[in-house]
C-alpha cells in the first residue's frame, strides 16, 4: 500500500481525525489523498494532497477542513463506477471514510461491490453507529446542549417558566439524555421511549402546586417537535411555555478534549488497520482498546441502550 485517500461527513473532531490519518500515514511512508465534498467530490475526482503541514493546526477546529456534501449520486450505479473509476485513476490503495451511518454503507459498497480497501471511522453527533460505543463529535455536541441548557435555566428560573428545548438525534436519543442528565432537566422525550403527555402535565400541575417554580423539558428531534409540544404543554397545564430549537449548533465549534482525543485514536487505529490489510470494518475504541467491526454491523441501526438513565434523571429531578 502506497497512496490512501480520506473522506468525511462533518462533526466537532472530525478535523482532529483528518490530522491523525495523515501523520500517521506520514510516518509509515504513505502518501495522503483528501477527498473534498465527500461522495460527491469522489464522483467528480475532486482529490488535494495532503502532507505533515497541511493538517497543522487544525486540531481544534469544528466542521471538516476537507468540506463535504449529501450525495444521493453516490448511491446509484453511475455514481460508484465514477467514483470507483477515479478512485482506480489516481492509483488509491485504500480509503478511510469518517463519518455517520450513510458515509460508512458507501464504505461498505466501496469494499463488498467494487472491491476497494476501505476502513470506516464512526464520526456522528447522534452517535447512533450500531456497535459504536462513542463516536467523535458526540460528545462536543452533548456539551453544546448542555452550555444552552444552563442558560436556558437562568431565565426558566427567574420567570418561573416551563421550557420545551429540541436538541438534534433522529433516530437516536443519546444526544437528548445526556444532556438532560448532565443539564439536571426534568423531562426527556426519546425516540426510544412511549412518552404520555398527560401525565407528565399531571407532574407539572402537581408540582406546581406543591411550589416547585419552573421545568426543563428535552425532546430528541425524532421523537417530536418542540413547537407542538410547548403549545400542548401550555394548554394542559395553563403555564407559560416557551420553545428552544438547538438545531445545528450542536454540530459544530471546537471539539472537547474528549473528541480530540478519541478523533487522535480511531484516525490513527484506521491507517494502521488499512495498512495492515483490514477492510470493510469500522474503527471502535472500547474499554481502552481499539477494536475493528465489520461494517456491515455498523452500519444496521442501533438500538441505544438507555439503561437506567431516564429513571436516573426521574429520581434526580
Ligand atoms: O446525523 C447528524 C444530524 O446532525 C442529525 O442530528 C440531524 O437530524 C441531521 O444530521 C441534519 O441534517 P442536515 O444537516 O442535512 O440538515
Amino acid at each position: 500500500m502506497e497512496r490512501i485517500a480520506v473522506l468525511t461527513r462533518d462533526c466537532a473532531g472530525v478535523n482532529a481525525a483528518i490530522r491523525a490519518v495523515v501523520r500517521t500515514a506520514a510516518a509509515g511512508g504513505l502518501e495522503v489523498l483528501g477527498v473534498l465534498r465527500g461522495y460527491e467530490g469522489l464522483i467528480g475526482g475532486d482529490f488535494v494532497p495532503l502532507d505533515r503541514r497541511s493538517v497543522s493546526s487544525i486540531i481544534n477546529l469544528g466542521g471538516t477542513v476537507l468540506k463535504t456534501a449529501r450525495s444521493e449520486r453516490f448511491f446509484t450505479a453511475e455514481g460508484q463506477a465514477e467514483a470507483v473509476k477515479n478512485i482506480r485513476a489516481r492509483a488509491v490503495d485504500g480509503l478511510i471514510v469518517i463519518g455517520g451511518n450513510g458515509s460508512l454503507a458507501g464504505a461498505h459498497d466501496l469494499a463488498v461491490r467494487h472491491g476497494i480497501p476501505t476502513v470506516g471511522v464512526p464520526a456522528t453527533i447522534d452517535n447512533d453507529v450500531n456497535g459504536v460505543d462513542l463516536a467523535i463529535g458526540a460528545d462536543t455536541s452533548v456539551n453544546v446542549a448542555l452550555d444552552a441548557l444552563d442558560k436556558i435555566r437562568d431565565t426558566a428560573t427567574s420567570l418561573e417558566r416551563i421550557f420545551v428545548v429540541e436538541v438534534m438525534g433522529r433516530r437516536c436519543g443519546y444526544i437528548a439524555m445526556q444532556a438532560a442528565l448532565a443539564g439536571g432537566c426534568e423531562e426527556v422525550l426519546l425516540p426510544e421511549r412511549d412518552f404520555d403527555l398527560e401525565a407528565m402535565c399531571r407532574e407539572i400541575t402537581e408540582g406546581r402546586s406543591k411550589g416547585k417554580a419552573s421545568w426543563i423539558i428535552i425532546v430528541a428531534e425524532g421523537k417530536a417537535r418542540a413547537q407542538d409540544l410547548a403549545p400542548a404543554v401550555a394548554r394542559e397545564t395553563g403555564l407559560e411555555t416557551r420553545v428552544a430549537v438547538l438545531g445545528h449548533i450542536q454540530r459544530g465549534g471546537r471539539p472537547t478534549a474528549v473528541d480530540r482525543i478519541l478523533a487522535a485514536r480511531l484516525g490513527h487505529a484506521a491507517v494502521e488497520a488499512l495498512a495492515g490489510g483490514a477492510s470493510d470494518v469500522c474503527i471502535n475504541y472500547r474499554q481502552g482498546a481499539v477494536e475493528l467491526l465489520a461494517l456491515e454491523t455498523a452500519v444496521r441501526t442501533k438500538a441505544y441502550d438507555v439503561g437506567g438513565d431516564y429513571q436516573l434523571l426521574k429520581v434526580l429531578a
